[in-house]
């Protein structure tokens, strides 16, 4: 294992990435999407937003300008999306995705779903959107990032997992971690729709980035620690085709944990 990769573990089953920065995981995790479509041009992909992909997506584009990979039969499902928003405000993941990918690749718009966060009707927006979910033959590969308190999607720590895309109540946690990308705290839209923990179990392959000192210790309770909806994340331990990228920050308390296995 060369390349972006220092280390390549198993822990729990599931197969770890240790890079030495946020660029080599970017380009580490770029390098396995890329090839997702390559290998299959219409695969379904399942893309994530937040502060760690972005340098992800900035790679694809750059191997997309230099390599001409054809992205127009792809077709795409985000996970999530604030409620309410208007889809033209800056801080919307439809307006995040078209700014970091969509609008420099060539994709038919009718390709790419998002939850509408615009939506009068929310509860059969949920609906749809797990319609449109089975009715492409659910995911190939999804992208997934990590949430301080161990979210994935919107999916945030409870007593039980809720398997279907749904409206959520975000935690102050959420609301104070994604403060930054707004003015204001008080602009965070207190709900979010999400696509339920049982759409993503149903993905075919995951692809999981992590960076940074401050996920460490949620990153290593994921892959070590009981399975729990109090830790959303803790269920890919049961999936059998995740894989999680780390950079070096973010794998420090992985690397302390001894119950991994180092592949060679
Ligand atoms: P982040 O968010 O990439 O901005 O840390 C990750 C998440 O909340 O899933």
């Amino acid at each position: 294992m060369k390349g972006h990769t220092k280390m390549r573990l198993k822990a729990n089953g599931i197969t770890v990435y240790v890079t030495k920065s946020y660029e080599e995981m970017s380009k580490k995790a770029a390098g396995i999407v890329m090839a997702q479509v390559i290998i299959k041009p219409d695969s379904i992909l399942g893309f994530a937003t937040g502060g760690t992909p972005i340098g992800m997506y900035k790679e694809m584009v750059r191997i997309y300008q230099n390599d001409g990979v054809d992205f127009s039969q792809i077709k795409t499902f985000n996970l999530d999306e604030y409620f309410p928003i208007k889809r033209d405000n800056q801080q919307s993941y439809a307006y995040y995705m078209d700014h970091n990918l969509f609008k420099h690749i060539h994709i038919p718009s009718n390709n790419i779903h998002i939850p509408d966060g615009e939506s009068c009707d929310v509860a059969l927006e949920c609906e749809t959107y797990n319609e449109q979910l089975y009715q492409n033959g659910g995911i190939d590969l999804q992208v997934l990032g990590i949430g301080n308190n161990g979210h994935i999607g919107f999916n945030e720590p409870d007593v039980c997992f809720e398997a279907r895309t749904h409206l959520v109540q975000l935690d102050q946690e959420t609301i104070e971690a994604n403060a930054r990308f707004f003015a204001s705290e008080e602009e965070v839209p207190r709900q979010a729709i999400s696509m339920g923990i049982g759409n993503i179990m149903h993905s075919r392959k995951i692809l999981m980035l992590v960076s940074g000192k401050s996920k460490a210790n949620i990153i290593s309770k994921t892959l070590f620690g009981s399975i729990s909806p109090t830790l959303p994340a803790s269920i890919l331990q049961l999936h059998n085709d995740v894989t999680v990228i780390l950079d070096e920050e973010a794998a420090e308390e992985v690397l302390g944990n001894p119950e991994y296995t180092r592949l060679l």
